[in-house]
C-alpha cells in the first residue's frame, strides 16, 4: 500500500517565527518516527526556510501555499515564484485552494500556477470543490469543469506530478457546516478518477493521489483514511493543535483499509 499523504496547511498562521519553528519541530519529530505516512508541512512563505533542514527527511516536507503566476525573477513586487520556494526547500504547492479562488484566482490563473509550479519541479497540489451540494448532481459538473480547466496545459506526463485534494467549500474553515461523509468522499474521488481518465488515461487516473480536505481532525481523519480509502488528507484547523497533529498522524500510519471483494 502507498504511504499516506498527510498534509498540514498552516494557512495564514502561526503569528510568529518562534511560533512557525515550535509547531514545525513538533511535527517533524512526530512524523519521523511513522512508517506509512508522508507529512507535508504548508507554512506560510516566509516561514518556509525556518523548517528546510540540513538532515533530509523521508518522512516530512514542505509546500508552499500559492505562487506567482510569473516564471520569471522581474518587477512583480510582492510575488513569490515557483522557482523561489523550492529554491528554500519546497518539494509541493498547493493550487486553486478555496480561500484563493475567493480572493481572486480565477480558473485561468489556477490553471497558469499549476504550470508554472509542475515547471519549477514542484508537485502540485490542485484543490477542487463545490461551493454548495445539490440532490441532482449538478455539482458533479462543477468539479468536472475545474478539474479539465486546471489541468487544460497539462500533457499526459505532468499527471504524475500531479495530487488532487478534493475540498468541497461548505466543509472548509470554521463556518463550516461539518466534514463530508467518508461515503460521500469515496464517491466524488470516483468520479474524479473517471475524469482523469478521460484526461490521462486510465493508469494515470488510479494512481493520482486524492486527499479529503474540510474539517478533518483526530475525530474522523480514520474514516476519510479507511471507509473513504482517501490517499491522504489536506487539514487545515486542525494543523495548528500539536495533540491533534500527533493523533492524526499516528492513527493515519495504523489505518487498515478493508477491500470488500465481491464474489
Ligand atoms: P479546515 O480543516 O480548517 O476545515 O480547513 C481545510 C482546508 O482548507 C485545508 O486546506
Amino acid at each position: 500500500m502507498k504511504d499516506k499523504l498527510i498534509v498540514f496547511n498552516w494557512k495564514m498562521n502561526p503569528a510568529e517565527a518562534k511560533e512557525a519553528r515550535w509547531l514545525g519541530a513538533k511535527v517533524k519529530t512526530i512524523s519521523s518516527r511513522l512508517k506509512k505516512v508522508q507529512t507535508v508541512m504548508v507554512p506560510p512563505a516566509v516561514f518556509l526556510p525556518l523548517l528546510t533542514s540540513t538532515k533530509p527527511s523521508r518522512r516530512w516536507s514542505l509546500s508552499a501555499q500559492d505562487i506567482s503566476l510569473e516564471k520569471e525573477t522581474g518587477a512583480f513586487t510582492g510575488e513569490i515564484s515557483a522557482t523561489q520556494v523550492a529554491s528554500v526547500g519546497a518539494k509541493y504547492v498547493i493550487v486553486g485552494h478555496s480561500e484563493r479562488r475567493g480572493r481572486g484566482d480565477t480558473d485561468d490563473v489556477v490553471r497558469g500556477k499549476l504550470m508554472a509550479g509542475l515547471m519549477a519541479g514542484l508537485s502540485v497540489i490542485l484543490c477542487v470543490g463545490e461551493k454548495a451540494r445539490d440532490a441532482h448532481g449538478a455539482y458533479l459538473d462543477f468539479l468536472r469543469a475545474q478539474l479539465i480547466s486546471a489541468t487544460k496545459a497539462c500533457r499526459r506526463a505532468d499527471f504524475k506530478n500531479l495530487i488532487i485534494a478534493y475540498e468541497p467549500v461548505w466543509a472548509v474553515g470554521d463556518q463550516a457546516a461539518g466534514a463530508d461523509t467518508p461515503d460521500n468522499f469515496f464517491h466524488n474521488a470516483l468520479f474524479i478518477r473517471k475524469v482523469i481518465s478521460g484526461l490521462a488515461g486510465q493508469e494515470t487516473a488510479l494512481s493520482i493521489p486524492i486527499l479529503y480536505g474540510g474539517s478533518v481532525n483526530s475525530a474522523n481523519a480514520v474514516e476519510f483514511l479507511a471507509a473513504g480509502r482517501a490517499d491522504g488528507l489536506l487539514i487545515g484547523r486542525a494543523s495548528l493543535v500539536p495533540e491533534e497533529v500527533k493523533a492524526i498522524l499516528l492513527l493515519a500510519d495504523q489505518v487498515k483499509v478493508k477491500v470488500k471483494v465481491k464474489k
